[in-house]
Order: C-alpha cells, then sequence, then structure tokens
C-alpha cells in the first residue's frame, strides 16, 4: 500500500532543481555555511527551526519564545543503505499556507479546521548526493508535526530512526505515562515521575513544565510502518524506539516511502492539549465516501457478566451468550433506546484456555445454544442491533484466513458493528510467514500495523465499523477509515471487574490528557452495582484475591459518558442493574455520544477534569442541548464553571447528577444527588466532587 506517495514525485522534481542550486551556491566556498530555515505557526508563538549545524540534521522547537525541544537530531540508519546520519546538509524545498474548515462523519466536533504553515526542506548527504531525505512540517497553533519523506530505488530496511525529542529544562518538569512496547501493551497504570527519570515510553506521552506549558509528543498516520516509543537517553533527551518486526528489522520498505507524523502538540494550560485537533488535520481525508452506514451509538452486551464470573463465554452451565438471553437483553434495548447488544462467546473456540488457543477461534460457527438467525429476526422485529464479536487472542493468521468469510455473516445478520480483541502479550501476536512458520508479532510492529488496517478497510467492503480492543494505539486514522469507529488502547473499566487491581481514581484524569489525546475510546462506563462478588481473583500473577468495585462514586460512572469521547458507549453493568437505579440510568439514556462541540474547560493531569459538549443534531437529538462532565482523583474538590459555553439568549433546565453529601467511593459509593436547575450564559456553577466522583450535567434548552 502506498498511500501518501503521490507527494513524491513532485517533490522528486523539485530535488533535481534544488540539487542544482545547491551546487551553485556552494561554488568558490571552501566550506559551506550551515543554516536554519524557520517556519512559524499562524500566530507566530510556535516556531519550528531546522538546521544542519554540527552537520547533522536537527531541528528545535520554540513556544511563546522559550524552547520547548532543544536540538534534536534526525535521520536512519538501514541494513543495506547509506546511513542517514551525519554530514548533511539543510536546504528549502518549498513553503505552502493553509487554512480550511473540514467536516467529521462523527466525532467530539463536527467541524475541524486546518490552519497551519508548511514548510520542506531537504537534507543531503555532504558526502554522497544521493543519498537525501525530505522533512516534511506543517506548524499550527498548537503544535507541529513532521514526517521524512525518502526518495529511494528498491528496498529499505530500517534499523533505527534516529528522531529525537530533546526537552530543555528537563529536571523542572514532570512526565506522565506508561511504559513502551510492554507485556501489557497499553493496559498499564500510569506513571508520574520526574521527566529525568523516564525510561522507555509510550506515546501519547506529555509532559508539564513547571510554568504551564503542557507538551505532548505523539504521531500521526500511523501506515504501513512501525509504532513509535520514545526512550530516555539522557536527561530530558528521548530518541523515537520503534517496535521490531519479528525478523528485527524496525521497518521494511519497498521504494520511496513516507514516515508517519512526528507530533509535537503544546499549550499553556493542560487542556490545550485536549482541545487540539492537529492530529486529525495530519491524516488523509476519508477514503470512504459514503459514511451513510457509519452510525455513532450506545449499546449494552452480555459482557461484563463474564468479567465478573456470573457468566462464562466457553459452554457450559453458565455460558452467557444463550439465544434467550440476547433475545432479552435485545428487548431491554429497545425498551430503554438503546442501539445495540454486544454479544461475546457466541463462537466456537472459547472451551479451555481460550488465551492460549488463537489458533482455534472460529468466526462463523455458532455454539449450539446460540441461534443467530433467531437473533437476527429478533433484531429486525426490535430495531435493536446485535454487535459482533471477534476475539482472536493474538492469533492474526488465523483471523485473516475467516477474515472475510465472518464478515460475510455479520454482513447478512444485518449487523454494523464488530467488537475485535487481541488478548496476548504484547509481543506475542501470532502470524504465520510465507514458509508457514509461526512469527510471533509485537502489538505496534510494522505487520501487525498493516494487519489492523488490513481489517479496518476489509470491514468497509462489509459496510462494518469496527472496535478495535487490545488494539495498536489510535493515531488519527479515523479520518481516514471512519469504519474505525474506537479502540481500547488503554486500561478500561474492565479492569475494575475483579480480575486484576482496578484503576485508582486518578486513572482518569491522566487518560484525559494522554491516551485520551489520540482518538475515542470503548472504555465501557456505568457500572451501577459496585458490590458483585467475584469468586476469584486474578489467578497466581496478582494472587487470588479477588479485587472488587470500580474505585468510583456512581456519579462519576455518569461523568465518564461525558468526559471519555467515544461515539460509541456502552452501558456496561447487567440490565438488572439498571432497572434497580431508573433516575440515574437516565442520564445514561439521554447523553448522545456524536457531537457538534467539545470543549475541556479546565483540568491538571492526574487531578481533574472538566468537559462540555453540545450534542449534534442526528436520529433523535435536536443539537440545541449542551452536556457537562467533570471527575476527580482521590482529592474531594470544588469546581467553578462558568457557563459562558451555553447558547446566548437561551434559558436551559440544568439536571445535575452530583455526588451526595455523605458519598464515599469506599464506603457508600451510591449517595448521588439529582437536581434541577434553571439557567442561562451568565450563570456560573459551583460543585463539590468527591474524592474518586464526578459530576454529569444535561443542559436541557427551554
Ligand atoms: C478483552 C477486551 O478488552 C474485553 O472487553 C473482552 O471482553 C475480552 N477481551 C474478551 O474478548
Ligand atoms: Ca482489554
Amino acid at each position: 500500500m502506498r498511500p501518501f506517495c503521490s507527494s513524491l514525485p513532485l517533490i522528486t522534481g523539485m530535488a533535481l532543481y534544488l540539487i542544482s542550486t545547491y551546487a551553485f551556491a556552494i561554488e568558490g566556498q571552501s566550506k559551506p555555511h550551515h543554516q536554519t530555515l524557520s517556519v512559524a505557526s499562524p500566530n507566530n508563538e510556535v516556531i519550528l527551526n531546522f538546521s544542519d549545524h554540527d552537520d547533522l540534521a536537527q531541528y528545535s522547537v520554540t513556544f511563546n519564545g522559550k524552547t520547548v525541544i532543544g536540538q534534536s537530531k534526525l535521520g536512519f540508519t538501514f541494513a543495506k543503505a547509506l546511513p542517514m546520519y551525519r554530514d548533511f546538509r539543510l536546504s528549502e524545498v518549498s513553503r505552502h499556507s493553509e487554512d480550511n474548515v473540514w467536516e467529521q462523519p462523527w466525532g467530539e466536533q463536527r467541524l475541524i479546521r486546518d490552519h497551519h504553515n508548511e514548510l520542506v526542506v531537504k537534507y543531503m548527504d555532504m558526502n554522497n548526493t544521493n543519498n537525501i531525505f525530505y522533512v516534511r512540517a506543517r506548524v499550527f497553533n498548537d503544535g507541529v508535526g513532521f514526517r521524512y519523506e525518502v526518495p529511494a530505488d528498491g528496498p529499505r530496511y530500517i534499523t533505527r530512526e534516529l528522531t529525537e525529542f530533546n526537552f530543555l529544562e528537563s529536571h523542572l518538569a514532570t512526565a506522565y505515562w506508561i511504559p513502551g512496547q510492554g507485556r501489557e501493551r497499553y493496559e498499564y497504570l500510569y506513571r508520574t515521575t520526574p521527566l529525568q527519570q523516564v525510561e522507555k515510553a509510550h506515546t501519547p506521552f506529555t509532559v508539564e513544565y513547571t510554568d504551564g506549558t503542557h507538551v505532548a509528543i505523539h504521531e500521526a498516520a500511523l501506515i504501513d510502518y512501525s509504532g513509535m516509543s520514545i526512550q530516555r537517553q539522557l536527561l530530558g533527551k528521548f530518541t523515537a524506539h520503534l517496535a521490531p518486526r519479528a525478523d528485527g528489522v524496525l521497518v521494511e520498505k519497498s521504494g520511496s516511502f513516507v514516515t508517519p507524523w512526528r507530533t509535537i502538540t503544546m499549550g499553556d494550560e493542560a487542556v490545550d492539549l485536549v482541545n487540539s485537533f492537529m492530529a486529525l488535520n495530519l491524516n488523509e481525508p476519508s477514503k470512504i465516501k459514503d459514511t451513510s452506514w457509519i452510525n455513532p451509538g450506545k449499546y449494552i452486551g452480555i459482557w461484563w457478566g463474564m468479567h465478573i464470573d456470573k457468566f462464562t463465554w466457553g459452554s457450559g452451565p453458565k455460558h452467557g451468550a444463550t439465544t434467550e438471553r440476547t433475545l432479552a437483553y435485545m428487548d431491554f434495548a429497545a425498551e430503554h433506546g438503546f442501539d445495540g447488544v454486544l454479544v461475546e462467546g457466541w463462537n466456537v473456540g472459547w472451551d479451555g484456555d481460550w488465551i492460549a488457543n488463537s489458533e482455534i477461534f472460529s468466526f462463523t460457527e455458532t455454539y449450539p445454544d446460540f441461534d443467530i438467525n433467531r437473533v437476527h429476526e429478533h433484531s429486525l422485529r426490535t430495531g435493536v442491533k446485535l454487535i459482533g464479536h471477534h476475539e482472536t487472542s493474538g492469533g492474526i493468521s488465523n483471523y485473516e484466513a475467516q477474515m472475510e468469510d465472518g464478515f460475510a455473516l455479520y454482513q447478512k445478520m444485518g449487523i454494523e458493528q464488530i467488537k475485535t480483541g487481541y488478548v496476548a502479550h504484547g509481543q506475542n501476536l501470532k502470524r504465520r510467514d510465507d514458509q508457514g512458520i509461526m512469527r510471533y508479532e509485537f502489538t505496534d510492529s510494522q505487520d501487525v500495523v498493516n494487519h489492523f488496517i488490513h481489517n479496518v478497510k476489509t470491514a468497509a467492503k462489509y459496510q462494518l465499523s469496527i472496535n478495535t480492543h487490545e488494539s495498536v494505539k489510535d493515531t488519527g486514522l479515523r479520518r481516514t477509515y471512519p469504519n474505525w469507529i474506537a479502540r481500547e488502547s488503554a486500561r478500561g473499566q474492565e479492569y475494575n471487574s475483579g480480575w486484576a487491581p482496578p484503576n485508582p481514581p486518578e486513572h482518569l484524569p491522566i487518560m484525559a490528557f494522554t491516551r485520551m489525546l489520540s482518538g475515542p475510546m470503548d472504555f465501557t462506563p456505568g457500572i451501577f452495582d459496585f458490590d458483585y462478588k467475584r469468586e476469584h481473583g486474578g489467578g497466581p500473577e496478582w494472587g487470588d484475591k479477588p479485587y472488587t468495585r470500580p474505585l468510583s462514586t456512581l456519579a462519576r460512572q455518569l461523568a465518564q459518558y461525558v468526559v471519555i469521547y467515544s461515539p460509541i458507549q456502552m452501558a456496561a453493568d447487567l440490565p438488572e442493574n439498571y432497572l434497580a437505579k431508573p433516575e440515574p440510568f437516565q442520564f445514561i439514556k439521554d447523553v448522545p455520544t456524536d457531537w457538534e462541540t467539545s470543549i475541556a474547560l479546565q483540568g491538571s493531569v492526574a487531578d481533574y477534569v472538566v468537559f462540555a459538549r453540545k450534542e449534534k443534531a442526528h436520529r433523535h437529538y435536536s443539537g440545541s442541548d449542551w452536556y457537562l462532565g467533570a471527575l476527580t482523583n482521590e482529592d474531594e474538590r470544588i469546581i467553578n464553571i462558568s457557563l459562558d459555553f451555553l447558547d446566548k439568549g437561551q434559558r436551559y433546565e440544568a439536571q445535575i447528577y452530583r455526588d451526595g453529601d455523605k458519598v464515599d467511593w469506599r464506603t457508600n459509593p451510591y449517595d448521588i444527588i439529582i437536581e434541577k436547575k434553571t439557567v442561562t450564559q451568565t450563570d456560573t456553577m459551583t460543585i463539590r466532587l468527591a474524592a474518586a466522583g464526578g459530576v454529569a450535567v444535561r443542559f436541557k434548552q427551554l
């Protein structure tokens, strides 16, 4: 696949011209001058400088006059090709400015402004004028993105990408991060450490300076390349660390290639990172012309029951995915306005140690007690869709061999969405090579990156949307493939079910400023019963002690629907637990999942975050209501929110779901106050968030 190569012929033409101007420029000089080429953001606050000082290809970034990324190297080493390492000279290729607005088919915001200045530079090897690379850089008011564009004949085997991110004043900076390329993929608890104590970190990687400046490193448009972690070298200097392929090469390319964009988002405060759409702007427009079949929405599922040990995925007396239960769940969904019912464990392959059995999963054969045709008929009667499930436990080749059959079956059954899963350790995704030998790949190695895209592109042929669990990280590809409707790629609610230590209260106020910078997450909010009893814990690794309950108040479960953005949101608990608490359940029924506008209003990483979102006019939503969600870490706090985001001249009924006075997430998480107030844009709301608490508000336009 050569998605972005359209720009290469252009730059190759430019290159010929520039090779001659370069030669002319150095004529008569024994040593050419070093130079710096700069490009500023439209508001001039962000400046990216390229240089060839010390004969190295380098860049640096300033923000409001302060250097946020000091001199940082660029380049590559290859097997069987000249390194792009040192002795490089810089020249300018082209400049361009862009200011346009484009529309998302679904999203946290409908209209996105792409406003940037672009500079393309060339680095040429002083000793070999054929050894060149280009860097295409785009500078936005909220950060910079740059990618390599490398002309090449024949194969290229990347053995190192030299890109550095050199944070200055590293002794004064705090980092929020999870390990990169680890065994648990991206399902780690976040670390908050001095920047100088980071090791190998996953991206989005968020850094806070003492003056309040926040910077996040990530990437955009990860296609046919390996995912980037960053590894600290010394003080605040990091280098790109690409996940290797099973053969040890980092990335294999044939002919000219472009890399994903390396992105550096920045702002004066933490919420600026969240309010940035830079990564989406760096991705290509949708390759799917008609997106009318891609539907955001809400769903329930035969799911939590397995996680808390009430049901099993495998066959037997506790089998969750029975026809009867599915029909009953569909009735519940229809009555309460849900669009779909996810059913896990419907297909053959779950018996025994399913995590180790990836080679036997069938994607077409049902268990005898799951009658998919009856389910389909009931779906036609109720209007509730079955949501498909493809757990692969990391068996990529087994899945690829059956993928089209699995999709065809689901399409026939009227299904619109599939949740996929890759439960396997992060270096243990199984792919058979051309000779039939099993290879073990990283979640973010090049072949697996390509597998996920292949999955989504193939699904589009069957008008199916994909929600990938244990996925490679999001890099804004939902713009190009809008049927990639959500992912997990972090520690979700499932960790609160008892099989592992639960997510601490700070998890979400960190995730809002790290994981969530990359795109929507299928976190699966909405647990209403915190007193389930799981018989066993996580097994020998965690000790067999069952850990229980989300470390949360009930109001916080509602807040999650606004805070953790996803176009598809699950109501994760069992239907009976919603029926037992109809008043707070009303919020889940009301809240939309597709937005006209989203604003991160306030927040501080690992402490708290406040979002306001305006519903988008679609289906049964008029487009006039606003929603607010806020949640805090283990500290109680009072937040003051100006309602100036509301539409001018309108009155709203604020339907408030907040922590009760007696709430205590350890002993009494259920205490919730539900109240109504009339408000306008000129009002301010003062709300107490209890420890591990939150608030959810619907502003219903009057
Ligand atoms: C892991 C997913 O994250 C979870 O939601 C799912 O239930 C299990 N895999 C089984 O597929
Ligand atoms: Ca998972």
